[in-house]
């Protein structure tokens, strides 16, 4: 079965062709950093306007670098929701339109479920069930995972996500955007010793999540500073650190929790360096493994929207000709896909 993958659910245009055979057999991404960098955060309307100008351009170039016709599409995923309305909307438009030109089924994907399901597309897959850390832009979820759309959400960030406080982070810190990538180099340089930043919802049981503190930590620290690149590197440092040990503590209760050994990372701050030795390190002090997608598919892409039609519309799920977009969407309301 051949799956034509469509992701505009943000910032980023992602087009695949996933292969149930052969797997992925090529994939086309164009990020509009550059367009919404002057403004310093993602513009809607331009993010929108972008997706319709890139879409088609490199639906063609990843038929070309399959070598691939058209006709040989057997059904169309494109990312539903949750995001940007009007982003996601150009997605849904064009993937139900091509659905119906070609008249094959099309299916609307949860992009937190294609997230998680990337480490999927890698050569030593997790099986189910897993935990899984959802850390983005707009989410910082753990999940218990029994198998496709059978999601039990175990913590939850209760105001910004793990994405997000890094990115208000870096802006207060006068780093350029995009900011997780950004804090992250410039912490690189950072002194580990010198500032120590809170933890929290550390001390209380459970496995919710909150940043928001952290962020004013990291302000309260700078602005009692000259604002020189070792001071910023020092605060970026601290800052990494603290968001980081709250992540890995609270996997650990996660796994301690649910019993299971088996941890995906997944999403755009799970291309975070740090974040990856030390959940390297906990999952193997438990003699279990962690599993992440390929760097360049811990952000947003069109690979991970084609894998989870696939496993959707192989369990005979598709959808009407309706074109609809759920901007909002929990993620533990999806069915289970069974097939
Ligand atoms: O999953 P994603 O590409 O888009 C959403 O669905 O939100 O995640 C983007 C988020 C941004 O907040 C970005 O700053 C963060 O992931 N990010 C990072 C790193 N790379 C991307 N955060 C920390 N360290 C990184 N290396
Ligand atoms: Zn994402």
């Amino acid at each position: 079965m051949l799956i034509l993958g469509i992701e505009t659910s943000c910032d980023e245009t992602g087009l695949a062709l996933y292969d149930s055979e052969r797997g992925l057999l090529a994939h086309a991404l164009h990020s509009q950093v550059a367009l919404h960098a002057e403004y310093g955060g993602v513009v809607p309307e331009l993010a929108s306007r972008d997706h319709i100008r890139k879409t088609l351009p490199l639906l063609r170039g990843i038929f070309r670098q399959a070598n691939l016709k058209p006709a040989t599409v057997d059904g169309v995923a494109y990312t539903r929701g949750p995001g940007l309305i009007g982003a996601l909307l150009v997605g849904a438009a064009i993937g139900r339109s091509l659905a119906w030109t070609w008249n094959i089924p099309a299916i609307g994907v949860h992009h937190m479920e294609g997230h998680l399901l990337a480490p999927m597309l890698e050569a030593e897959p997790p099986e189910f069930p897993f935990v899984a850390l959802l850390v983005s832009g707009g989410h910082s979820l753990l999940v218990r995972v029994a198998g496709v759309g059978r999601y039990q959400i175990l913590g939850e960030s209760v105001d910004d996500a793990a994405g997000e406080a890094f990115d208000k982070t870096a802006k207060l810190l006068g780093l350029p955007y995009p900011g997780g990538p950004a804090l992250a180099k410039r912490a690189e340089q950072g002194d580990p010793r010198r500032f120590t930043f809170p933890r929290p919802m550390t001390d209380r049981p459970g496995c919710d999540f909150s940043f928001s503190g952290l962020k004013t930590a990291a302000l309260t620290a700078w602005r009692a500073l000259e604002p020189t690149p070792e001071n910023q590197a020092d605060v970026a440092r601290a800052f990494e650190e603290a968001v980081v040990d709250t992540l890995a503590i609270k996997c650990q209760r996660a796994l301690q929790a649910t019993g299971l050994a088996r941890l995906v990372v997944a999403g755009g701050v799970g291309a975070n360096r740090r974040l990856r030795e030390r959940l390297r390190e906990l999952a193997a002090e438990r003699g279990g493994r962690v599993y992440y997608p390929r760097l360049e598919f811990c952000t947003d892409n069109g690979a991970m929207i084609a894998y989870a039609g696939w496993r959707r519309l192989a369990a005979g799920q598709c959808e009407t000709a309706a074109v609809e977009v759920l901007p909002r969407w929990p993620l533990d309301s999806l069915s289970p896909a069974c097939g």
